[in-house]
């Protein structure tokens, strides 16, 4: 199929999203910007770009061939790849499988001690309030989604995590945690929607429990490009 690239829909702080000549189907565009603690710190990351772009089409063209729904299409240029218009659902869903981060903080427990089991939970997509915590049945009380919605939400999430998870371990990485973002094609089908790289997921070399992931530039740690490029490496090989 011969993409036209469209209208541009929206700007974001990560990729730019463009129609295309089906209804049906986005482009995404995928900038060379870094930005972290929702655009309070910002950086140009020449490549980066390129790099998610790749390690995206990578990592959800696998999840599409086990047969978990995202909305990747194609990778049609080096920062552009083509994707199923989604629905958004106003969510973040967070699975963790070893605390870290925003989890570390609130519990005080270790960073990098594994969760007896995983767990999921949901942030609020509002970056004036820097993704609030939501539980369960406050997202019910709101009706931001049903309980069949959460149901299936879970599912799909959990489902992730068991294809993703053996999928890096093959490579040399731990699956320490991830976002993910969910919306509906045509309706009524699910699908993980926008991106699954080392700026939405928590990556440990296994080997030496290094970060190859977007916590680099966050604590400002050095080496970020070759962070992603690493994960590229493995992800493509
Ligand atoms: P942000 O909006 O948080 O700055 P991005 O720069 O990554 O993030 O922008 C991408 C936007 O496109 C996000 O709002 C995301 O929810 C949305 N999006 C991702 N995938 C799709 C899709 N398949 N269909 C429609 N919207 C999408
Ligand atoms: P957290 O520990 O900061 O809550 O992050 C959990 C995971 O979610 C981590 O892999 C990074 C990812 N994440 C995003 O993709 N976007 C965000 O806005 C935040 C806060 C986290
Ligand atoms: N708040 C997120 C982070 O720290 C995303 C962002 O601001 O781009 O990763």
């Amino acid at each position: 199929m011969n993409w036209e690239k469209g209208e541009l829909l929206y700007e974001g702080k990560a990729k730019k999203i463009y129609a295309t000549q089906d209804p049906d189907y986005l482009i995404a565009e995928f900038k060379d910007a870094l930005t972290a603690f929702d655009g309070g710190m910002k950086a140009e990351l020449s490549s980066k770009g390129e790099w998610n772009n790749r390690i995206s089409s990578a990592i959800m063209g696998y999840l599409n061939e086990q047969g978990v729904n995202t909305h990747f299409v194609e990778a049609i240029s080096s920062h552009e790849q083509v994707v199923k218009k989604l629905k958004m659902v106003p969510l973040e869903a967070v699975v963790r499988n070893v605390i870290a981060g925003s989890l570390h903080k609130r519990t005080g427990l270790t960073e990098g001690t594994p969760l007896s089991r995983p767990i999921l939970e949901y942030h609020w997509k509002k970056d004036e309030l820097n993704d609030p915590l939501l539980t369960e049945d406050l997202i019910l009380a709101l009706m931001l989604a049903s309980e069949e919605q959460l149901a299936a939400f879970r599912e799909l999430a959990m489902r992730v995590n068991q294809v993703l998870g053996p999928y890096m371990d093959e490579r040399g990485i731990l699956l320490v945690d991830f976002k993910l973002e969910f919306g509906y094609f045509r309706g009524d089908e699910l699908n993980v929607g926008d991106e699954v790289t080392p700026d939405t997921c928590r990556f440990w070399n296994k080997e030496d429990m290094a970060k190859l992931d977007k916590d680099r530039f966050r604590r400002k740690l050095g080496n970020v490009a070759e962070a992603y490029q690493e994960v590229l490496a493995r992800v493509t090989k």
